[in-house]
Parts: C-alpha cells; structure tokens; sequence
C-alpha cells in the first residue's frame, strides 16, 4: 500500500509541470496519501532536498510557467552508486513511490528507480514532444504557441523589407516544434532532421522564389542543431535577391504560461500517475493518445519508434 509519494521534475522545465506538480498533489492527498516535493530533479533525491507538500503548497501554480520544485540535469544518475544512494534517501524519508516528470533521459531514471523497489510513473514533460508512447508532451503546446507568436512577428517585419527570414527553433532532433510552427504559420520552407539538410537546395528554393515567384518576403523555420543560421542568413543576403537574417528564438519557448490545453494534459496525466502508483503499478509511463489518457511500460515506449510525421511534411508541402 502507497502511503507517501515524491513527485520531481526532471531535465529541461516545460510550460504545465506546475500544472501537473499540482495535480498529483492535491489528488494524491485527496486519495489520503502524504505528498514530498524533491527540488531539482534526480540531484534532489541525492541530497535529500525534500518538502512536505500540503493542498496549499501548490495553490497559485496552476498558470505559471516553470517548474515550482526547480528541474536539473544529472548525467552521474547513470551510474549504480548514485542510485542507491537515492533509493536509502527515499526510504530514509519514508517515500514509497515516485512522479518524474521529464523527458526520456528523466525516464530511464524512473526505470532503473522501479528495478530497485521504488516504484516510479514517468509523466511527458518537454516542449520537445519527442517521447513515444504519447501523442504530445506537456510543453508542446505552450511552446508551439510562442513560436507561432513570434515568428508572425518576423514576417510583419520581413515582408516589409523583402527578407528571408531564417528561425531557429528548438526541439532536440525531434521536428515537431518546427514543422508544427511551419504549417501554422505558413512558412516557406521547413528543415528538421526529418528532412534533412543541403545548404544549395536551400538556397536555390529562395532564388526560385524571390526571383520566379516574385514574393517580397520568405520564412524558413529550422531545427536547431542543424546548421549555423547566422551563416546560412550571410549566403542568402549573398546568393538570392532577399537579404538574410537568421532569430534564434532560443529559450523564451521554454518559458510563458502554460496554454489551457497543457494545463489539460498535465492535470489529467497527474491524476493517471497517481491511480497508477496506488493500484501498485510502477515503471509505466503515461501518454495521451488519440485524446485517451493511457499509460505503457516505459521500456517499451524508449524501445518505440518516434511517430511518422509523413502526412504533416506532406501537407506543409500542399500548402506552400
Ligand atoms: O529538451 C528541452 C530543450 O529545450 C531542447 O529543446 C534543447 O535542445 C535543450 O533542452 C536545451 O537545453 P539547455 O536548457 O540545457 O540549454
């Protein structure tokens, strides 16, 4: 029987883990089970940084963008040591199962935490939307609305001086971010590592376009990790008729308050991760699919292929 859960929140913050910090919490003690926050993800556990978390602990969180238990990245949670010692923090503290909230890297943490005895649910929190096992991640959404926001910027000022606009987005060697904002934003041209990456075809694409189709500004949306923007920005004021200039967008999509449908998805993927550890269930991990909250073994979801995303290209394509 569960009597007391931590809950963390672990890798890089996303819009909506307060919103699930807060649903795990206040369903977890409505259910009659002690909740501990563990600040700064896996490091947390090491140290034992722990707090007692009460109804009102989580109140005011609800809209807010980060994380209130702070997140951390902790490479040395690979090694065996370093586990066993949180597993003796957690039992030394009374804490019979976890919430990690995070991305893959946070999910193979949970694995290896259920494997010792501590059973773990692992909820999807990264703007990335790179984990199998789950139609979207919470963060996406919010981010996706950020870059939306500022790329419609970009081209208010980019068709006003016939430029190429050329803007990084996030989304570590996942594609979602960028073709998700391609398509709502109507860009001329996507790059992700999905489509891979030739520097002439690009260029050529923008000479046909400024100089055929005659449009007096171009926006290309591309993944980070990919190339060199402001270098790409150089060849294109050099090669085309448009003149170049490459946004980072970096960070800021990280940040915002979370939209109603992250908080959706975080309250109601929350609630799973809690019915899953009181039925005894750990080592799964929660997802949304085709709008079912479900879960799977999270061995199976980091052995699952990530999700074609070939009828979207197909339609970015339909649509330039
Ligand atoms: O996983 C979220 C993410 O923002 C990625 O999109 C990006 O590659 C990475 O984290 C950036 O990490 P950091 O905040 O450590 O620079």
């Amino acid at each position: 029987m569960v009597r007391k859960i931590g809950v963390l929140t672990s890798g890089g913050d996303a819009p909506g883990m307060n919103a699930a910090i807060r649903a795990v919490t206040r369903i977890a003690l409505n259910n009659g089970v002690e909740v501990v926050g563990v600040h700064n993800g896996y490091r947390g556990l090491l140290e034992s940084n722990f707090e007692p978390m009460s109804r009102s602990s989580v109140s005011e969180i609800l809209d807010k963008g980060g994380t209130k238990l702070g997140s951390a990245r902790l490479p040395e949670f690979r090694e065996e040591e370093v586990q066993d010692q949180c597993i003796k923090n957690l039992k030394r503290e009374g804490i019979d199962a976890l919430v990690v909230i995070g991305g893959d890297g946070s999910y193979r943490g949970a694995l290896a935490l259920t494997r010792k005895g501590i059973n773990c649910i692992g909820l999807p929190g990264t703007i990335d939307n790179d984990i199998p096992g789950t139609d979207l991640t919470i963060g996406f959404d919010t981010a996706l609305r950020t870059c939306v926001e500022n790329v419609d910027k970009l081209r208010d000022t980019s068709s006003s001086h016939h430029r190429c606009s050329i803007v990084e987005v996030m989304g570590n060697r996942c594609g979602d971010l960028a073709l998700y904002t391609a398509i709502a934003c109507g860009a001329e041209m996507v790059i992700t590592p999905e489509t891979g990456y030739d520097e002439l075809e690009v260029l050529e694409k923008l000479r046909y376009l400024g100089e055929a189709v005659r449009k007096n500004h171009a926006i290309v949306i591309i993944s980070e990790k990919i190339c060199d923007v402001d270098a790409l920005a150089k060849k294109v004021s050099l090669k085309t008729n448009f003149s170049g200039r490459a946004t980072v967008l970096g960070h800021i999509q990280r940040g915002g308050s979370p939209t109603a449908q992250d908080r959706m998805l975080a309250s109601r993927m929350g609630e799973k991760a809690v019915d899953l550890l009181v039925e005894g269930i750990g080592g799964h991990c929660v997802g949304i699919i085709d709008n079912q909250i479900s879960s799977i073994p999270i061995q199976e979801a980091l052995e699952r292929p990530r999700k074609s995303r070939k009828h979207l290209y197909r339609l970015f394509d339909r649509l330039v």
